[in-house]
């Protein structure tokens, strides 16, 4: 059997449809039938594992799975010894504290005392120190947020992404510990088969990345504007030019990034382009 590269997603929650979606864009063609622990992806040598998060850390340190779509939030918690690869930009939240919306609260200082509720004990505990509160730490396993209205604690240190956890339950965060998203992180000692499937992995996910940012953009331009139009263009190389029928007129096209684009396009009609066209780019080799 040709040897494969492990990679091991989260089962359910919120990083599972964005894990899939990735490798999805890589072109890897994946059924991920649900109550699955595994699946092989039909035209890339990869095989795809379905596990709880908490536990991915573990299952790539032990290369039982040689890499694994994470929160960086999992990884700090559990303090293993990964390679990390590179970060996703999907999965973005905030290890926060919270507490019933209805208590007041000034600093924290106010938590001296208390019960806090959490999945993350150890950063929980390393912020407290840090912050010179001294308070009792509830590590449970799941459905942290209802700790505070069964009165197993007084406050929560819980992910919040779009805050609605929070809200349905009655709570208000106070303080933010940490900000993450999800990351890839990879076995230490990767074998020489896997490591160039990996390479080849990481060689798609950059295209991808590349292509969301960027837009491609076509316009016409009078051909005596030509030259100021193009120093506002960047390129991969350097924008193409073609002749319209139209005669005096040219079609001009080019790449531009995401976080130019506002600026580029106004740049651009104060020089007199016309008929702006931008479109996605689905993948993007440099
Ligand atoms: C986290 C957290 C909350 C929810 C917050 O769970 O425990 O339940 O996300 O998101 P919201 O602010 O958008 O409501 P996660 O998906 O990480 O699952 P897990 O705790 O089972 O790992
Ligand atoms: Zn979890």
């Amino acid at each position: 059997m040709q040897n494969k590269l492990k990679i091991a997603i989260q089962k359910s929650g919120r990083l599972s449809e964005n894990s899939l979606k990735l490798l999805k864009e890589c072109g890897i063609d994946i059924d991920n039938g649900l109550n699955k622990l595994k699946t092989e992806a039909s035209n890339f040598p990869i095989e795809v594992f379905f596990l709880r998060d908490d536990d991915i850390p573990q299952y790539v340190e032990d290369g039982v799975a040689d890499i694994g779509v994470v929160g960086e939030n999992v990884l700090l918690e559990k303090n293993k010894n990964l390679k990390l690869v590179d970060k996703l930009g999907f999965g973005k939240c905030r290890l926060s504290l919270a507490i019933p919306k209805e208590q007041n609260y000034k600093s924290i200082k106010d938590l001296n005392g208390k019960r806090i509720a959490t999945t993350y004990s150890t950063i929980l505990s390393k912020y407290l120190k840090s912050q010179k509160v001294k308070a009792e730490i509830h590590e449970i396993s799941g459905s942290v947020e209802i700790a505070p209205s069964i009165g197993l604690a007084d406050a929560i240190c819980d992910l919040v992404s779009s805050g609605s956890t929070l809200f349905t339950n009655g709570l208000k965060e106070v303080e933010v510990i940490l900000k993450s998203e999800a990351v890839l992180v990879a076995n230490k000692k990767l074998g020489k088969e896997q490591q160039t499937i990996l390479d080849k992995l990481l060689f798609r996910m950059n295209a991808v990345r590349k292509a969301k940012n960027t837009k491609y953009i076509l316009l016409n331009a009078p051909n005596n504007k030509l030259e100021a139009i193009c120093k506002i263009l960047p390129g991969m190389k350097s924008p193409t030019i073609l002749p319209l029928a139209n005669k005096g007129w040219s079609s001009v096209h080019s790449v531009v990034e995401e976080n130019q684009f506002w600026d580029i396009i106004e740049k651009l009609k104060a020089e007199g382009a016309q008929g702006i066209l931008v479109v996605p780019i689905e993948k993007m080799i440099l």
